[in-house]
């Protein structure tokens, strides 16, 4: 008898403990419930497309759409631009999304968030908003396809709702703090699809 007991015994145990486990679970289900259910988005959501429509200054010819898209590397920037110059072009993202004044100069200087000095867009330091040269063709055309690993769609440092100017000049990527691009000749504001 005393084997059997002992069995009964161990046999006690092991609901004992099953029960225990039961008890956990049930115990953390309701609580993570609500944490696995979708929160409500933010007013600051981060954007995963945004779109430029650039429209000419006062006097210019210059206009185009942009198309920005998040990816893992960064933002992959798609611009295409008609009535320009042949050859290069300063383009920046500039701090406000206001294009109302005639120039453009209502768009403020370059974005620069982390308050760098102007550069090269693959320089150690340089605006967020410092994109370098878009090069038209010899019929006015620009087309650039590339990915800036620097810039967001996403928390303090989104370029959302900020201006994208086009310059008459090339940009010297060096001089402070506008790289000498001249004249400001499209302009648009960069808007969260
Ligand atoms: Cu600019
Ligand atoms: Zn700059």
């Amino acid at each position: 008898m005393t084997t059997l007991r002992s069995f009964a015994h161990v046999a006690l145990g092991g609901l004992v403990l099953v029960a225990g486990l039961a008890c956990v679970q049930a115990g953390d289900q309701p609580a993570a419930k609500p944490a696995g259910a979708p929160a409500p988005k933010p007013a600051t959501a981060a954007a995963q497309h945004a779109v430029a429509d650039l429209k000419p200054t006062q006097g210019s010819t210059v206009q185009g759409h942009v198309t920005f898209t998040a990816e893992k590397g960064g933002v992959h920037v798609v611009a295409d631009l008609t009535g320009l110059t042949p050859g290069e072009h300063g383009f920046h993202i500039h701090e406000k999304g206001d294009c109302s004044a005639p120039d453009g100069t209502s768009a403020g200087g370059h974005f620069n968030p982390g308050g760098k000095p102007h550069g090269a867009p693959d320089a150690a330091d340089h605006h967020a908003g410092d994109l370098g040269n878009i090069v038209a063709d010899a019929t006015g055309k620009a087309h650039l396809d590339a990915v800036f690993s620097f810039m967001t769609l996403a928390g303090p440092d989104s370029i959302v709702g900020r201006g994208f100017i086009v310059h008459a000049a090339a940009d010297d990527l060096k001089t402070q703090p506008t790289g000498n691009a001249g004249a400001r000749q499209a302009c648009g504001v960069i808007q969260a699809q």
